[in-house]
């Protein structure tokens, strides 16, 4: 017989676990309608920075780790949950109904691990990955049954993307709009976190206390633009390349650019996460030049400077020249590696549920 207040509460309990996921700078793009044993999952387009969110695309790929999540929690729950993306077509906010089935299944033993991932932004220690472990990481594909997954370890090729990967901060301190967006998302001190419970905690920058300093006037446009014309935004970038370069480099290549691709790259990623972070690594997601190469490609980019898109052009091609990309979509960079615990944890909004009948 169909209890609905158990129903209710197993969804709900799901969902916590779901919202643990990660997104571009804990937007949390996400609410969902409940309809019996059904999950409705919709996109808020609005939330992620507008300018890194082309297409939507973070925001998929945070909804591909928040399925991830899902699918995960029901396990344990004992249900198989069935996912159909995009039910009523791809141009829907409605990325996903995720059908709860009650029937035997094997617990997933990655579930502890949704609740102790968190970015890590510390630079990493050189231990590398042992065949086992990589092995573990390719494997995941094979497990959502689409995409490919590179990994780099040779130190050269490390040290030169993580040069390629701090052109972002040049950009984002000497563009006004990218300026603008990024300080509106940091909060700054513990009691802001708690309140808002979404943005990017400054804790978890790992910025010793003048950084942090420095970091505080560089919101003010004004000061921010006459340290830059003293070469700070450079600065910043070299001294951010250091802790890039560390680690292994992984990037995951999906077959086509559609939405679904990039939802299935987000359930790949969070995979790889949690098994980050039972393997004690940490992993952190490092996208900037990536994701606006993908407005520049497209000839849809409105607010960056020629001098900028020449930086960022050359630090992708290089992107492109050290994972040794050859074809298909490039739709995440990021590192693993032993960094430690990291320092700060950022907080979740309670799901948004509408129940409907
Ligand atoms: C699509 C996507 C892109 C991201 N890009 C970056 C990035 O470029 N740099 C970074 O430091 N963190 C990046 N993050 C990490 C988020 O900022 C982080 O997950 C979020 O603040 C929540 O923190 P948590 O993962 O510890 O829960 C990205 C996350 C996602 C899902």
């Amino acid at each position: 017989m169909f209890n609905l207040a158990y129903m209710k509460q197993i969804i709900l309990d799901i969902l916590k676990a779901g919202v643990r996921a990660p997104s571009g700078d804990n937007s949390q793009p996400w609410r969902f309608e409940i309809k019996d044993n059904v999950i409705f999952i919709y996109n808020l387009p609005e939330k992620d920075n507008p300018i890194f969110n082309y297409k939507q695309r973070g925001s998929h790929i945070a909804h591909g780790a928040l399925i991830e999540n899902i699918v995960i929690a029901a396990t344990e729950k004992g249900y198989k949950a069935l996912v159909v993306l995009f039910p009523h077509g791809a141009e829907s906010d409605c990325v996903a109904q995720v059908t709860l089935e009650q029937t035997l299944v094997v617990k997933d033993p990655l579930f502890s691990f949704i609740f102790t991932r968190a970015i890590n932004r510390k630079p990493y220690r050189q231990v590398l990955l042992s065949s086992e472990q990589k092995n573990s990481i390719f494997e995941t594909t094979k497990e959502i049954g689409s995409g490919r997954i590179i990994l780099v370890d040779d130190m050269n090729a490390v040290k030169k993307l993580g040069k390629d990967f701090s052109i972002n901060e040049i950009v984002m301190l000497e563009n006004r709009d990218l300026h603008n967006y990024f300080f509106s998302d940091v909060r700054w001190t513990d009691e802001e976190e708690q309140r808002e419970k979404t943005g990017l905690y400054a804790k978890t920058m790992e910025l010793k206390p003048p950084q942090l300093a420095v970091f505080k006037l560089l919101s003010h446009w004004r000061i921010n633009t006459l340290l830059c014309k003293l070469g700070i935004a450079r600065f910043i970038a070299k001294e951010n390349a250091k802790g890039y370069g560390t680690g292994t480099i992984g990037a995951i290549i999906m077959e086509d650019e559609s939405p679904e691709s990039y939802i299935r790259a987000g359930r790949i990623m969070q995979r790889v996460w949690l098994k980050a972070a039972q393997m004690h690594f940490g992993f952190h997601p490092i996208t900037g030049v990536v994701y606006m190469m993908m407005r520049i490609r497209d000839n849809r980019n409105e607010v960056l400077s020629d001098v900028h898109v020449n930086l960022l052009r050359k630090a992708y091609h290089d992107i492109e020249a050290q994972l040794g990309i050859t074809s298909g979509e490039l739709t995440i960079t990021f590192r693993i590696g032993d960094g430690g615990e990291p320092s700060g944890y950022s907080s979740r909004l309670e799901p948004r549920v509408e129940y409907i009948t």
